[in-house]
C-alpha cells in the first residue's frame, strides 16, 4: 500500500553504500515513492542498475540531466523526507556550507522536507574538529543525524565511524518525519548548548564474580538517557557512556558500552578530555570481588556459607574533578535512601563537599522508588551544599531541568562560557 510519500535517498561515495540498498528497500517495503540521488563516487561502490531495481525508479546523478523539467530543484521540492546514507565527510562538510555542486547538494538546498543523515567514516575522521563542527552546525539547523555507531571499519581499525544499521537510519527518519509533522515552534528547545560536547554516563555497571554471575544493581539508565536526549535537542554533541541500559539509546549520540567501573572509568576520561560539561548519572559499584572466578561457582564446592571479598573500586567523579580540563562543569547524581529531607540534603551536601563537582542531582531510591520508572523527583545542589532546584515529573522535563540549572547562573558563569576546544 502506498503512504504517499516521495522520500529522497542521498548516497555518496563511501564503502557503506553497499548497506545504503538496505535502506532504500525498506522504505520501498513500507509503501514510499523512493527516488535515489548518488553522487559519482557512490556509484564507484554499488551499481545503478541494483539501485534502479530496488528503488523501482530512475537514479539521478547528474546536474545537467533533465535539465528542461528542472530537475535539479524538482526532486528537492516533492520530497517529503531526504536520507543520506552513507553521508562521508566530505559530503557532511558540503551540506553543512550549502553546497550546491552536485545534483544531490542542489535537492538539499532546494527542499524544505526534514534532513536525516547516517555518517560513515574512519574514526579520526569522525573525531576531526571540522566534522565535529559541521556536525554541529547541521544539528543546531535541525537535521537527524543517525550514528555513526562503534564497531569494526572498513580497514583493521575500529571505533566511532561506522554507518547505523539499516533498519535504525529506516526507524530515526520515520521519527524525524513524523515529529516534524508534529512540529510547532514552541516545543523545539532552543539550541543553547550548541557546540558544546556533553558527556553523560548512565546505568549500572556490574562487577562479574565468575562467567555467568555479576555483582549489580537496579539502575536502568532512564535519567541518563533522558539527559543525552534533552541535550541532544538543545544542540549539543553528546557522548554516552552506557552500562547496561534498559531503554534505547536515541539516534545521533556517540554510545561507548563498557560493563565494570573500571570500564567506565576509563570511557570517561577518554571522553573527558574533549569534554564541556560531564555528568556521572551512572550507579557506579564501588566494590569489585578481589578475584573473578574463571570457571562457575559451584555449591558442591562452596558450601553452604559463602563469603565474598571485595575491594574497593575507584572513584570515577572524584578522579574526573581531580582531571578536570579548565571550563569544564562537572555534575554528580547521589541516590539515596534516607527517607527525611533534612537528613538525605545532608548526605548531598556532605558528598558534593568530599566529592568536588558543580552540581549535585540528589534523589531519593528506595524499594520502590527511583528505579525503572518514567518519573523522577530530584533536587539539585551546588558546590556549597545549596539547593538550587526542585524538579519533578517524566524524566525527560527533569533532563531539561538540569540542563537549565547547568547552563544558569548558579554556577561560575565563565566555566560554561569557555570555548570549546
Ligand atoms: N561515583 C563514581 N565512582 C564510584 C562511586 C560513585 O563516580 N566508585 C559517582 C556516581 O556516578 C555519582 C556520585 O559519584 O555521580 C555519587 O555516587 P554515590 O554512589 O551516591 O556515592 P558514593 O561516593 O559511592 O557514596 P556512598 O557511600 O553514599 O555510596
Amino acid at each position: 500500500m502506498s503512504t504517499g510519500r516521495t522520500i529522497v535517498v542521498g548516497i555518496t561515495g563511501g564503502i557503506a553504500a553497499y548497506k545504503a540498498v538496505n535502506v532504500v528497500r525498506a522504505f520501498v517495503l513500507l509503501g514510499n515513492d523512493v527516488h535515489v540521488v548518488a553522487t559519482e563516487a557512490a556509484l564507484r561502490f554499488v551499481g545503478r542498475p541494483t539501485l534502479e531495481a530496488i528503488s523501482r525508479n530512475p537514479v539521478h546523478t547528474d546536474l545537467y540531466e533533465g535539465v528542461a523539467e528542472v530537475r535539479h530543484v524538482a526532486i528537492g521540492q516533492s520530497a517529503d523526507l531526504i536520507v543520506i546514507a552513507p553521508a562521508t565527510a566530505n559530503s557532511i562538510a558540503k551540506i553543512a556550507l550549502g553546497l550546491a555542486d552536485d545534483l544531490l547538494g542542489n535537492t538539499i538546498l532546494a527542499s524544505t522536507a526534514p534532513l536525516v543523515i547516517a555518517p560513515a567514516m574512519h574514526t579520526e575522521m569522525w573525531n576531526n574538529p571540522a566534522t565535529v563542527a559541521n556536525i554541529a552546525t547541521l544539528r543546531q539547523r535541525g537535521v537527524t543525524i543517525v550514528g555513526p555507531g562503534i564497531g569494526r571499519l572498513t580497514g583493521s581499525d575500529s571505533g566511532p565511524g561506522r554507518m547505523e544499521e539499516p533498519e535504525t537510519i529506516v526507524d530515526a527518519a520515520l521519527a524525524a518525519l513524523a515529529a516534524h509533522r508534529a512540529d510547532t515552534p514552541a516545543s523545539v528547545p532552543a539550541p543553547d548548548l550548541s557546540g558544546r560536547h556533553v558527556l553523560i554516563s548512565a546505568g549500572g555497571t556490574r562487577e562479574p564474580l565468575d562467567p555467568v554471575r555479576f555483582l549489580g544493581n537496579r539502575s536502568s539508565g532512564r535519567q541518563g538517557v533522558a539527559l543525552a536526549e534533552a541535550a541532544l535537542a538543545r544542540g549539543a554533541v553528546v557522548t554516552l557512556v552506557a552500562a547496561h541500559l534498559e531503554v534505547a539509546t536515541p539516534p545521533g549520540i556517540s554510545v561507548h558500552s563498557v560493563s565494570t567501573t573500571v570500564q567506565l572509568q576509563q570511557a570517561m576520561r577518554d571522553a573527558a578530555a574533549s569534554a564541556d560539561i560531564v555528568i556521572m548519572a551512572a550507579a557506579v559499584a564501588d566494590y569489585r570481588p578481589t578475584a573473578v572466578q574463571s570457571g562457575k561457582i559451584k555449591k558442591d564446592v562452596a558450601g553452604d556459607r559463602v563469603t565474598l571479598d571485595l575491594v574497593r573500586n575507584p572513584d570515577v567523579l572524584a578522579g574526573l574533578v581531580q582531571d578536570r580540563r579548565p571550563g569544564q562543569v562537572i555534575v554528580g547524581f547521589a541516590a539515596e535512601t534516607e527517607p527525611d529531607d533534612t537528613a538525605r540534603r545532608e548526605l548531598g551536601r556532605t558528598k558534593i563537599l568530599r566529592k568536588g563537582c558543580d552540581l549535585l542531582v540528589l534523589n531519593r531510591v528506595g524499594w520502590t522508588q527511583g528505579f525503572a520508572t518514567e518519573r523522577n523527583e530530584i533536587e539539585v545542589l551546588d558546590g556549597a551544599g545549596d539547593i538550587v532546584l526542585e524538579a519533578a515529573g517524566t524524566k525527560l522535563s527533569v533532563a531539561h531541568r538540569i540542563l537549565d540549572s547547568i547552563l544558569g547562573t548558579t554556577i561560575d558563569a565563565a566555566r560554561v562560557d569557555a570555548p570549546v576546544s
